[in-house]
């Protein structure tokens, strides 16, 4: 399932590591990142590269919101709305970007296939909501206008690598 460039990456990343399985989060990380989501031979190979029980990286793979088990968009957009960021307005800010993306009020993938949207707990920002994580980027004190602004350079970034 790794392709040379990514059996190359993997051997970089065991280094960083004192033991192979303490590379397990950004193991499953890489091995997501072709397809956005990990299917079983997935976790598979990662259980193996690493020599960790499988029954571990399901354990992983099931705590992190940050790995999905289902094909989801290009970006992962997860929004905080538990009770500290639904205080500051998160859960009308995630209903209205459900609408602006076109999408049900429980989230889900736009029609072109670029954003999935969860309302998700805690992301231990709660004094900067309205908040949201995409990909691995935080972004915080959002409005409207500021998540749009994102979602709009995430957009031309695509149409860019598909010119490409
Ligand atoms: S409650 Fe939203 S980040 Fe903590």
């Amino acid at each position: 399932m790794w392709s040379e460039a990514e059996q190359r990456e993997l051997e970089e990343i065991l280094k960083k590591y004192p033991t192979k399985r303490s590379a397990l989060l950004p193991a499953l990380y890489l091995a997501q990142r072709e397809k956005n989501w990990l299917d079983d031979e997935d976790m598979e190979a990662v259980a193996e590269a690493l020599d960790v029980p499988i029954t571990d990286v399901h354990a992983v793979v099931g705590f992190y919101t940050l790995f999905r088990r289902e094909p989801t968009g290009k970006h992962m957009i997860h929004v905080c709305t538990d009770l500290p960021c639904a205080l500051r307005g998160a859960e009308e800010f995630y209903l209205r970007l459900t609408e602006r993306l076109g999408l049900p009020p429980e989230g889900g993938t736009t029609e072109d296939g670029l954003f999935t949207l969860e309302a998700v707990p805690c992301l231990a920002a709660c004094d900067k909501a309205p908040m949201c994580q995409i990909d691995l980027q935080y972004y915080e004190n959002l409005t409207d206008e500021t998540i749009d602004t994102v979602l709009a350079q995430l957009r031309a970034e695509a149409q860019q690598e598909t010119k490409a």
